[in-house]
C-alpha cells in the first residue's frame, strides 16, 4: 500500500520501516489510513490541528509488537517520533510536537478532551475500534462529530468496518458481496 495522498511520504516510509507486524496485523498502514481519514473528517468540524492529526495517524501504532493490548506501544512511538524530530518535524512549533507526542504516547489511555486537536488524534483512531465488530461507544469520543458518526455507524447507516483491511487480506475473494457495498 502506498501512503497518503499528503506530503508525508519520508514519515510513512520511515514508520513502515519501524513497524514490525507485517501485511496481516490490523494495526498496519490499512489502519494508519482509515485514521488519516477519520481524522481529517472529525478535525475539519472542531478546528484542530490537522497536520498534528495526519502526524498522529502515520505514527501513533509504527511500534506496536503485537496485536494485543501492547501497553507500552504509545511511549515506544512517542519515543520513536521524537527521535525523527530534529530531521524531519523542524517545521512544527514546539506546541504541536508537545500535543502530537501526548496523544501518541497516550492514545490507548487517556480519557476524553476538550482540546480539539488531542481530540480529534484519540476519536481518529477509537472510531476503527469498530473494525473487529465491536461495538463503538459515544461516550469514549471527544468531538461532536466522532460521537454523530457512533451514532450513525450504530444505527446501522455507516459501516464499522475497515473494508481497506479486507481488501489486502486472502479474504477479499471471499466476501465479495462485502467488498461491494
Ligand atoms: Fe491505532
Amino acid at each position: 500500500m502506498s501512503g497518503p495522498s499528503f506530503d508525508h511520504e519520508p514519515i510513512w516510509d520511515l514508520a513502515k520501516a519501524r513497524f514490525s507486524l507485517g501485511n496481516t496485523t490490523i494495526h498496519g498502514e490499512g489502519h494508519w489510513q482509515k485514521v488519516h481519514e477519520n481524522g481529517q473528517e472529525v478535525g475539519k468540524t472542531c478546528g484542530a490541528d490537522l497536520e498534528v492529526v495526519s502526524l498522529f495517524a502515520i505514527l501513533h501504532d509504527c511500534c506496536r509488537q503485537d496485536d494485543g493490548d501492547d501497553p507500552e506501544h504509545g511511549l515506544r512511538a512517542a519515543r520513536f517520533t521524537a527521535e525523527i524530530s530534529p530531521q524531519y518535524l523542524t517545521y512544527l512549533s514546539r506546541e504541536q510536537l508537545a500535543v502530537l507526542l501526548f496523544a501518541i504516547a497516550n492514545h490507548t489511555a487517556a480519557g476524553t478532551t476538550n482540546d480539539p486537536t488531542l481530540g480529534t488524534c484519540l476519536d481518529a483512531d477509537r472510531l476503527e475500534y469498530g473494525r473487529d465488530g465491536s461495538k463503538l461507544e459515544a461516550k469514549y469520543m471527544s468531538t461532536d462529530a466522532a460521537k454523530r458518526k457512533v451514532h450513525a455507524i450504530n444505527s446501522g447507516g455507516e459501516s464499522p468496518l475497515n473494508i481497506s483491511l479486507f481488501a489486502e487480506s486472502n479474504l477479499s475473494s471471499q466476501l465479495p458481496g462485502l467488498l461491494t457495498k
